[in-house]
């Protein structure tokens, strides 16, 4: 084997990205070097935990664990001196990849039939019982070899070219007539693997993996034709049916065969086919309707607020002129006052700091950590940097800017806080690297505490966890308190107005301003701009599926930015003009109540797609959907926070008071 010189596109930034250096002189991402066999060289075959999906006769999904390969329960054959983990990164443990050896033996562009994997295993009826809910959950194999995934050929509509469905069925369940008259399902195990590798000749032999499809069979008389020359591996009108009777062991013989493809693919694109678009027009009826309410929002806001907000500037200045003469005589001041109405009345009152202020520093601190977070890697994504043939990329990229990112969250969280005249500031130091991580990693901890107590090994090592949490005492929390300090030696942001000492009442605010019907009408656009996206993005997460549409997703994350931003100034100007100066939690509630939405639609979700067999999974389940709500209502309150503070800001800094 031997690595040769794949042009990696942008060097610098794959120095930054290149976690693990590979050796030689080139430039990789690591996991994207090619490797090169000569005939008959050994290709290793690594196997992945098996997870739930939809399965042929079953769309739904039907569990939200997933199991290590070597699950005694299973009895898959073992290789020699027992299974070993393969190295990965970070990211990728916890997304949940346990990768490990496995007893096939695999040789480059050599065809083998019938090939015996281990002795016959015995099923116990409570192992059989166990697997055959796997089977009738949908659970999938996840192999790899040469880093890609074995997959299935999957067509998905008759107009569509078949492409590669990472992952493939554990058994089958089809309906069979009983004796009786009546009809079951009966859970057939997948004994047999028929494992097609596409192979690349790239120079005079040195061959290339391209492509692996797996198509398992369920034989019951395999034992008899191991090493079958013909290929001829068993009768698969007589499948493996595992018995659940008590007393009753089932014997299972594993075999596999090898077929090796000539292939055109060369190496660089041979990830294209398993990158299949579902339904590449819902992406973009979703983007150009999203971009319309974007447009129609801008326009509107660019409109009636630029020019009314012009108007109302020129008036009030023009009032401020009149008054200053008509002093002297004290004539037409009545009629000025008069006309004196909306948002200049409460200039004494708009920068009155809120209430709980500390929490709100705190919220919007976090939050611009998100944001530029999420942002960022969405960008390193889009470039191609985070293509799931880099495996765990994506995972490792967003544990490290969140990390470094907590010197933005500090710096944002302590200015605010000193605009707000926050004393407290110990507090304010202490709970910016802290609140939401902690909540976060907590949610994570205690549904990891589930999935651990049902036995599955989907669970995030505690290796792991502890891993995340050094990184992030070491690293986040001395960066947040660096920018905190940092915020805090700066001046604080000057009001253009002066606040008065007594508070002026407010007028009862009624009809669409009053806070839940505002929060619900302006929550729902936000949500609009991502909700097709993170539809296909939860989607792949209980599925595993992989997701990759980062230009969609990037184009719709800067719209929920611009939308987030436009319907919350909207909205605070209106309650400016009813003369409720409350805007600071009102416009971070407002944006951030998409997070509800988000919510909502998990439940929907739930309700359409999913359907699950254990109430474990259904915690799990809702679990995480209220974790990712909780980070979507900080994310999306602070950006609608931010846009309300600086245009409150700007008009009041326009206006002349005395
Ligand atoms: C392996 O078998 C397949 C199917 O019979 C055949 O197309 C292919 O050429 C064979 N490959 C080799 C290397 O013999």
């Amino acid at each position: 084997m031997r690595r040769s010189d794949a042009i990696c596109p942008s060097a610098l930034l794959g120095l930054l990205l290149a976690l693990a250096p590979t050796p030689g002189s080139a430039f990789y991402f690591p996991g994207t070097a090619p490797t090169s066999y000569k005939k008959g060289d050994a290709v290793p075959l690594f196997v992945n935990r098996l997870t739930p999906t939809e399965s042929r006769n079953d769309p739904k999904l039907r569990s939200a664990f997933s199991f290590d390969h070597y699950d005694p329960h299973f009895h898959f054959c073992q290789p020699e001196g027992g299974p070993k983990y393969i190295r990965e990164s970070l990211g990728s443990i916890l997304f949940g990849d346990r990768i490990q050896t496995s007893p096939f033996e695999l040789k480059m562009a050599t065809n083998e039939t019938c090939k015996s994997l281990c002795g016959p295993q015995e099923y116990a009826p409570e192992d059989a019982t166990f697997v055959n809910q796997r089977i009738l959950n949908g659970f999938d194999f996840n192999w790899l070899i040469d880093g890609l995934p074995a997959a299935q050929l999957v067509t998905e509509s008759e107009y569509d070219e078949p492409f590669y469905s990472p992952g493939f069925d554990l058994g089958r369940a089809p309906e069979v007539q009983m004796p009786d008259g009546g009809s079951d399902v009966v859970a057939t195990l997948n004994n047999h693997y028929d494992i097609v590798i596409d192979y690349h000749e790239a120079s005079k032999d040195n061959f290339r993996v391209v492509g692996v499809i797996v198509e398992p069979s369920s034989y019951a008389d395999n034992a008899q034709y191991i090493n079958n020359a013909e290929g001829y591996c068993g009768n698969d009108q007589n499948p493996v049916v595992l018995s659940i009777d008590a007393g009753q062991a089932s014997s299972v013989t594993f075999t596999y065969s090898v077929w090796w493809r000539l292939s055109p693919t060369p190496f660089a694109t041979r990830w294209d086919k398993y990158l299949h678009v579902y339904d590449p027009k819902i992406h973009w009826f979703s983007l150009i309707n999203s971009a319309v309410i974007v447009v129609f929002l801008i326009g509107m806001v660019s409109t009636i607020l630029v020019r009314t907000l012009k108007k109302d500037i020129a008036r009030y200045n023009r009032l401020d002129q009149m008054a200053l003469d008509d002093f002297g005589d004290g004539g037409a001041i009545e009629d000025g006052v008069q006309e004196d109405s909306g948002w200049k009345l409460v200039h004494g009152d708009v920068f009155r700091p809120p209430k709980h202020p500390l929490l709100l520093s705190v919220l919007v601190g976090n939050g611009a950590q998100l944001f530029m977070m999420t942002g960022l890697t969405i960008a390193f994504a889009l470039l191609g940097f985070l293509s799931p043939s880099n495996r765990g990329a994506l995972g490792t990229v967003i544990i490290i800017f969140y990390t470094l990112f907590g010197f933005v969250g500090g710096y944002v969280s302590s200015r605010l806080y000193k605009f707000f005249q926050g004393e407290s500031w110990k507090l304010c130091f202490f709970y910016t690297p802290f609140a939401i991580p902690s909540f976060a990693f907590a949610t994570f901890f205690l549904l990891n505490l589930f999935v651990w107590g049902r036995g599955a090994s989907g669970a995030v090592p505690f290796t792991t966890m502890l891993v995340v949490v050094i990184i992030w005492f070491v690293i986040s929390v001395p960066l947040s308190f660096a920018g905190s300090w940092l915020g805090f030696k700066q001046a604080a942001i000057e009001p253009p107005v002066r606040t008065n000492q007594i508070p002026r009442q407010i007028p009862p605010t009624g009809g669409y301003l009053r806070p839940l019907p505002s929060m619900a009408l302006a929550g729902i656009l936000p949500f609009g701009a991502i909700f097709v996206e993170l539809y296909f993005i939860v989607r792949s997460i209980w599925f595993s599926k992989v997701y990759y549409m980062f230009g969609f997703l990037f184009i719709c994350y800067g719209l929920m930015i611009m939308t987030s931003a436009a319907v919350t100034v909207l909205m605070i100007y209106f309650l400016l003009c009813a003369e409720n100066y409350h805007w600071q939690w009102r416009s971070f509630c407002t944006a951030g109540a998409s997070a509800f939405y988000v919510f909502a639609s998990a439940l929907i979700y739930w309700m359409k797609d999913v359907s699950f067999f254990s109430w474990t999974s259904g915690v799990v389940y809702l679990g995480y959907s209220a974790l990712l709500s909780v980070l979507v209502f900080v994310l999306t309150g602070t950006i609608g926070f931010l846009a309300s503070g600086l245009f409150v800001l700007k008009i009041y800094k326009s206006i002349k008071v005395d």
